[in-house]
């Protein structure tokens, strides 16, 4: 089924992975020598992530573009910054930098821009805390500005009450800086781009299923990485394509993860058109070529074990459910409401309005379909997914989109607009 005119063909190169990008800025920061990080994202979230490790000491340059050298000072080389370290709009960059900073000799203050202020960083204190953190903040260091006094930290072991990748990461990471070694736990699994880059680091991290054990190290060797392409900026395409008759794309050098790719799952489920190319490991992690054609799509039920395989694609395949045959549910996503904006309010209230049928949860969303969808004013709430979400949904729908504040959208996908102009017919 596919309502409207617009198409999408053609190849794509898409930016490089937001949290691996992340990864690759902390990590080469606390090794021992020089790392270059090729097709690193220069999303203004990745370059928040710079930016507070410039404010410790380390030397980091954009060389050509989306290559940055930088300069590791050692896991003990950091130096105390003179002012605040602003993480923007990124809470992958202050979740992670919140564990780094534990282990740290000396205090530093996070603060963030408006939507980081309302987000929870208790499930970050917390553990931290237990190690042996001193940790202040607004409402019991729940909500920045925090305060963090690191050192003399004892491992911990930690059964994750919720799944987290930015939770778990800020606990492996002050693992490092720990004496005695640490265990955490996972019901679900949840990205593991930590995990992989420290170990090419060489850490002493082993996992084992959803366990995961991290001794501490006295050096972390430099590394160059390579940075894939980002599924969940792929997934505005992949599903763009899936909607869109006649569409055939090629998005080349997409991450392939397995603890990402649900969104591929998903598809497959929905009766999706989709190969896979052109598979190999660099760096660890796994790439390749998505190649996604139209195709008539039928509703799925999303819950628990899929949802931190898919959890910031989820604004997309809400809009996609609205072009499927029946209806989609999409539960155990709690989480959504604590992302840059209420994301399940977000999706519901846009979608609402452009005539989809579909019905808040308080975990979720439930979608029948198919719907003509109508254009109509939208609002991104500054969020950078729902504004691309979006975007894709206006090519679906009749008459004309706006949609406001689409400049969020340099969070994760700088000239997203050029791209899709690119492929759209
Ligand atoms: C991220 C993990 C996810 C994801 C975020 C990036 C990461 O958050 O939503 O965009 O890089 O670790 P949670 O792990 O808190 O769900």
């Amino acid at each position: 089924m596919s309502f409207s005119n617009n198409k999408l063909r053609g190849e794509v190169n898409i930016p490089g992975d937001k949290s691996i990008s992340h990864r690759s800025i902390m990590l080469s920061s606390i090794s021992n020598g020089k790392n270059i990080v090729k097709n690193f994202l220069s999303g203004e979230d990745c370059l928040s992530t710079i930016s507070c490790f410039q404010k410790m000491g380390i030397k980091a340059e954009m060389c050509r573009k989306n290559e940055v050298i930088i300069q590791g000072r050692g896991l003990r080389g950091l130096t105390k910054p003179i002012q605040n370290l602003n993480v923007g709009n990124s809470g992958t960059t202050i979740r992670l930098m919140m564990g780094i900073l534990a282990g740290q000799n000396f205090e530093s203050t996070l603060i963030g821009d408006n939507s980081i202020s309302k987000r929870p960083m208790k499930r970050v204190t917390d553990p931290l805390r237990l190690m042996g953190a001193k940790i202040s903040g607004n409402e019991d260091a729940n909500f920045t500005p925090i305060t963090i006094g690191g050192g003399n930290l004892s491992g911990i072991d930690y059964k994750m009450p919720i799944a987290s990748a930015q939770v778990k990461s800020s606990i492996i990471l002050a693992s490092l800086y720990a004496n005695s070694p640490s265990k955490i736990i996972e019901k679900n699994k949840s990205r593991n781009h930590t995990e992989i880059m420290l170990k090419s680091f060489g850490a002493d991290i082993d996992v084992n299923g959803n366990e995961i054990y991290v001794n501490p190290v006295q050096n972390l060797y430099s590394e160059d990485i390579f940075v894939p392409g980002d599924i969940s900026s792929a997934a505005f395409f992949i599903a763009g394509a899936s909607m869109l008759k006649g569409s055939e794309v090629l998005i080349k050098n997409v991450g392939l993860n397995e603890t990402r790719t649900g969104i591929l799952d998903v598809l497959k489920d929905m009766g999706g058109d989709y190969e896979v190319l052109n598979k190999k490991y660099v760096c660890g992690e796994l790439m390749g070529d998505i190649l996604v054609r139209h195709s008539n799509l039928n509703s799925t039920i999303i819950d628990s074990k899929l949802i931190p395989r898919l959890i910031d694609e989820i604004p997309i395949i809400a809009v996609m459910a609205t072009q499927a045959e029946g209806t989609t549910i999409i539960k155990d996503a709690k989480e959504l409401k604590v992302k840059e904006s209420n994301r399940i309010s977000s999706v519901v209230s846009n979608l609402k309005k452009m005539g989809a049928d579909i019905e808040e949860l308080d975990d979720g969303m439930i979608i029948k379909g198919p719907t003509k969808l109508r254009g109509c004013s939208i609002e991104s709430f500054s969020d950078h997914r729902i504004a691309m979400a979006f975007s894709i949904a206006s090519l679906v729908a009749s008459g004309n989109t706006n949609i406001d504040n689409t400049s969020c959208i340099e969070i994760s996908f700088p000239h997203f607009y050029d791209i899709l102009k690119q492929i759209t017919y």
